[in-house]
């Protein structure tokens, strides 16, 4: 049965996710967003569209689509008082923190009317975190530098509107190359949904209590804030930038492989794809189009290329099946769109948005879905009887 997921055995837990969104094949590299292969929508989709095919199940009319694009865009707008929200982080927190704070207030403004029973006021929800979730991320950036916060435009695609709320400035209009917004949304259709990744299983485990979708997806952020997990895209840059050229890749890969030194190469390997992610298939390809069509050479791309070329041969990356994963060349890309190295994880939030709620609408239409309640193998002291401290 297709989707059909299980917790490792390692991870004992008296329930399995059912899921009918993501289906991935790791021995095969195989990624299907509702049965649609992640290949031809990368290729012939946008993300708003993959947006609505992850919540509804079905790639939408051409009536529908707009009816969508429409409706998402009369959300974008963030409550005034969210600014002051965000002007009470200290002024270099991490984009990160502010989103993660931020999208949790969302609750403060919007769950006392939401009722949680009723399925058009869970798409409304869904609706209103797919549409402001950019422009909290944007608000976000800017806060980080001090520029004034730009109004969502409602009359531009969503990617691009997001473009013109991070880096449009009132003192001049936005020449903005098409190159970049398409690039930008192709990566976002990449990093929509992933079927049980850390940050989605958080959703399910928090919404799986009855907690605001809000809090849901709050709690999914901070799950992908990690290095391990979306952190990753940030993290394998400063990795490419502190080996610094080509001829050292050897070293780094000697380095990943010595135990005691701590040190993996980020952008590497995975919990499921023993083979390639084949989003890193297309990212890779895509990063030497990018690059050449917006006319930048970056030499962290030669280290990319040298680093996996040295690592793919190795027997110790080949035995444990260690391939580039979605992570490794994204980084070379958002900085070629001049999207900074702190905002690469809030990049990879503002896709993965769709998928979390796609999934938090999911549980609540699932039958007799129960709270989650992973359990453990104990580890801990046998019982035993108390000892009053003058007796210890
Ligand atoms: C994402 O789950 C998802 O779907 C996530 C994601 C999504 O779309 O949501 O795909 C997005 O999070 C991608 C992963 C991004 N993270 C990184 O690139 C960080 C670097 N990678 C690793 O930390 C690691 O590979 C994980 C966390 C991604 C996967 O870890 P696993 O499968 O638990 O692997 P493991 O820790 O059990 O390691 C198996 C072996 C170990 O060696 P041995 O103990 O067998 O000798 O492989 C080694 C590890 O030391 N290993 C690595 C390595 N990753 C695993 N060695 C060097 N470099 C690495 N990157």
């Amino acid at each position: 049965e297709t989707g059909y997921f299980t917790y490792d055995p390692g991870f004992v837990s008296t329930a399995s996710t059912r899921s009918a969104i993501t289906y991935i094949d790791g021995d095969q590299g195989i990624l299907l967003y509702r049965g649609y292969p992640i290949e031809q929508l990368a290729k012939q989709s946008s993300f708003l569209e993959v947006a609505y095919l992850l919540i509804n199940g079905e790639l939408p009319s051409g009536e529908q689509f707009r009816a969508f694009e429409h409706e998402v865009a009369h959300h974008t707008m963030m409550h005034e008082s969210l600014k002051n929200f965000l002007n009470g982080f200290h002024y270099d927190a991490h984009p990160m923190a502010m989103l993660c704070g931020s999208v949790a207030s969302l609750s403060a403004f919007y769950h006392d009317t939401l009722d949680m029973n009723d399925p058009e006021q869970r798409r409304l929800a869904a609706i209103r975190l797919i549409a402001k979730v950019p422009t909290i991320a944007a608000a976000a950036y800017r806060y980080g530098i001090g520029w004034p916060f730009r109004y969502p435009r409602n009359n531009l695609e969503y990617v691009t509107r997001f473009l013109h709320m991070m880096f449009e400035v009132p003192s001049e209009p936005l020449e903005l190359n098409p190159v970049v917004a398409k690039a930008l949304d192709l990566l976002f259709i990449l990093h929509a949904d992933h079927e049980q990744n850390a940050s989605t299983s958080t959703v399910r485990l928090v919404g799986s209590t009855g907690a605001n979708p809000y809090a849901c997806v709050s709690a999914g952020i901070a799950a992908l804030w990690g290095p391990a997990h979306g952190g990753a895209n940030e993290a394998v840059l400063k990795m490419l930038e502190e080996i610094g050229d080509a001829k050292n890749v050897a070293s780094a890969v000697a380095k990943a492989k010595d135990k005691n030194s701590g040190f993996r190469l980020m952008g590497f390997g995975h919990r499921v794809y023993k083979n390639f992610d084949p989003r890193a298939t297309i990212i890779r390809e895509m990063t030497h189009k990018v690059l050449a069509d917006l006319n930048v050479s970056d030499p962290l791309l030669d280290v990319a290329v040298a680093l996996e070329e040295v690592a793919l041969k190795d027997p110790y990356f080949i035995e444990r099946k260690l391939y580039p994963n979605v992570d490794f060349y994204s980084g070379i890309i958002y900085k070629a769109l001049k999207i900074p190295t702190e905002m690469f994880t809030v990049m990879f939030a503002i896709a993965r948005t769709a998928g979390w709620v796609a999934h938090w609408l999911e549980q609540h239409v699932t039958p007799d879905a129960k709270i989650g309640r992973p359990r453990q193998i104990y580890t801990g002291a046998a019982e035993r009887a108390y000892v009053p401290v003058d007796k210890r």
